[in-house]
């Protein structure tokens, strides 16, 4: 697909903050596509729009619905203790979204046309943010910016130039962890941690 666009004009922190600010009271109000008429929430983003990192998910489940916090589910509570296992702060480190800013009905995989259909949200975030790092998490957010026909296992770890000029890194989503449980050298788990301290090690921590 790869349809996002990017800017290349640089906000500070303050900025960054208003900016953001302005596009989530854009975003809670959007009536767009049909997910509106089911979520209890729009799920807009977690953390600092200043953050150094900006992780990229799929779409909200029931406890990001409930609640209008990305990754609060077990599957964000598994990611926020890997995050937290190599070093990193969720709360200090990372800006947190999704590519659909609402929770598709039964948790199912957002729609090309949903995709299309927020991306302008996703757009402006990444434009406001400007991180050091991109982590597209999961095969969703990796096919937004590279295309439907990757296959995850073939690319997680691997690091991308976004817009020729951003740099990113495909990880494992934290529910395919969910049912990968073992930590052994190798397993999904114990991959998604290297690629996490080559994000840390990347941005200087
Ligand atoms: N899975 C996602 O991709 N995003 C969330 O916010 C929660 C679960």
């Amino acid at each position: 697909m790869n349809y996002l666009k990017f800017n290349e004009s640089e906000l500070d922190d303050e900025l960054k903050e208003k900016s953001i600010k302005e596009v989530r009271q854009v975003c809670l109000g959007c009536k767009s596509c049909d997910l509106a008429q089911t979520r209890r929430n729009v799920v807009f983003s977690d953390g600092k729009a200043g953050a150094p990192i900006m992780l990229i998910g799929e779409a909200p489940g029931a406890d990001e619905d409930a609640t209008g916090i990305p990754f609060v589910g077990k599957a964000g509570k598994l990611l926020t203790s890997l995050i937290s296992d190599v070093g990193l702060s969720r709360e200090n480190d990372f800006y947190i979204c999704n590519t659909v800013k609402c929770r598709p009905p039964e948790n199912r995989v957002p729609t090309d046309e949903e995709k299309c259909i927020c991306e302008r949200f996703l757009n402006a975030q990444i434009n406001i943010v400007r991180p050091k790092v991109i982590i597209l998490c999961g095969a969703t957010s990796a096919k937004s910016f590279l295309g439907n026909d990757i296959k995850i296992t073939q690319i997680r770890g691997k690091w991308f130039k976004l817009f020729n000029s951003l740099d990113a890194v495909v990880i494992f989503h934290p529910s395919y962890l969910l049912r990968n449980r073992s930590e052994e050298e190798n397993s999904p788990i114990w991959l998604t941690k290297q690629d996490l301290i080559a994000v840390k090690n990347f941005i200087g921590k």
